[in-house]
């Protein structure tokens, strides 16, 4: 798949998660296979105010290009000023987040309060667009509720201003993640552009992505909540996308060594007084499912120092009989 001139390959990427899709996570995902990374949304009024939180951000790691900047807001002129802050930050695409669902955002207008006000959000893409040299692609919903399913002619109206390529969350805002997503969504986006279209929604499996694919004719999947310590999902979605056969579940080692080396990352760009509070939720995850993970996810959540969490790991590794996980 391509954005603009970037060429995305799998088309098979990692959804932006504020709290999760961090530098230190992207870099894994990037090398376990995901295609592109999107950052965790980035507030353009804050960046405005000169927030450092925001700025740190924006900071990118050179192992996970090719990365996008995702940024949020409904103030055209900030907007296009967060996107050029993004293109000095060296992203090589800006997208904007017209999806998030949180009340604190959608009481200032923005994210998925921009479904409900279709001028505003194609002013806001195309400022952005001619703000920068780099594609720009949103990522939407599928409208504020059942009753406005405003997504297709959204859709339609940010291609016509220059956006080269949209990813739907095949939810409502209503919805918030309390139903299934209803990939029908997708498919009626895209029947009406022709940039692009990256789906998202409920892909668990690498069935589940080809059945994404085949069901709706979009052009990428991307994936969230599936990678919490689980990044060999884009290696085994590609895989099964490309021969229709499965990869093998990881090994206890590889599972040590990805914890081991997120835990590290993340050190590294946060500190250690940030990071293992942040790691606690995160090594929980790539325990998940394998024997006692039950004790060690309670071992997870009392973790203070970096030593700590490298013993856990070791612990856990040495104690670990490998059953395949539920995934197989
Ligand atoms: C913890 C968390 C944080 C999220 N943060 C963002 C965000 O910053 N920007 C965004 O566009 N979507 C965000 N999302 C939504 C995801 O990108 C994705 O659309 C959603 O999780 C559905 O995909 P999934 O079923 O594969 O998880 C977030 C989701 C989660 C679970």
């Amino acid at each position: 798949m391509r954005i603009g001139d970037l060429v995305i390959d799998p088309p098979v990427m990692l959804a932006p998660m504020a709290g999760v899709s961090n530098r230190a996570f992207r870099a894994i995902a990037r090398s376990q296979g995901a295609g592109l990374c999107i950052t965790e949304m980035i507030n353009a009024n804050a960046l405005l105010h000169q927030s450092a939180k925001s700025y740190w951000l924006m900071e990118l790691d050179p192992g996970e290009y090719p990365v996008g900047i995702q940024i949020a807001g409904s103030d055209p002129k900030a907007m296009a000023l967060a996107a050029k802050e993004a293109e000095g930050h060296g992203a090589q695409l800006v997208d904007i987040n017209m999806g998030c669902p949180v009340s604190k955002v959608v009481k200032n207008g923005d994210g998925s309060a921009l479904l409900k006000d279709l001028d505003r959000a194609t002013e806001v893409a195309a400022r952005v667009v001619e703000a920068v040299h780099l594609p720009v692609t949103v990522k939407i919903r599928a409208g504020w509720d059942n009753e406005s399913i405003t997504a297709p002619d959204l859709a339609a109206r940010l291609e016509q201003v220059g956006v080269k390529a949209l990813a739907i969350h095949a939810r409502t805002r209503a919805d918030q993640y309390m139903r299934p997503a209803n990939w029908s969504y997708i498919k009626m986006v895209k029947s009406r552009v022709s940039i692009p279209v990256i789906g998202n929604g409920d892909v668990e499996t690498p069935e589940d992505a080809v059945s994404m694919l085949q069901q709706t004719g979009a052009d990428a999947v991307m994936i969230g909540r599936a990678s919490f310590g689980d990044p060999w999902i884009f290696r085994r979605v590609t895989h099964f996308m490309r021969t229709g056969e499965h990869l093998p579940p990881p090994t206890a080692e590889e599972r040590s060594t990805l914890a081991r080396e997120h835990l590290d990352r993340m050190v590294a760009i946060k500190g250690e007084k940030v990071a293992i509070p942040e790691m606690r939720k995160q090594l929980s995850w790539y325990l998940k499912g394998t024997p006692q993970s039950s004790r060690y996810r309670a071992e997870c959540n009392k973790l203070t120092s970096y030593r700590q969490a490298h013993e856990l790991v070791d612990d856990w590794l040495a104690g670990a009989r490998y059953e395949p996980p539920s995934w197989t």
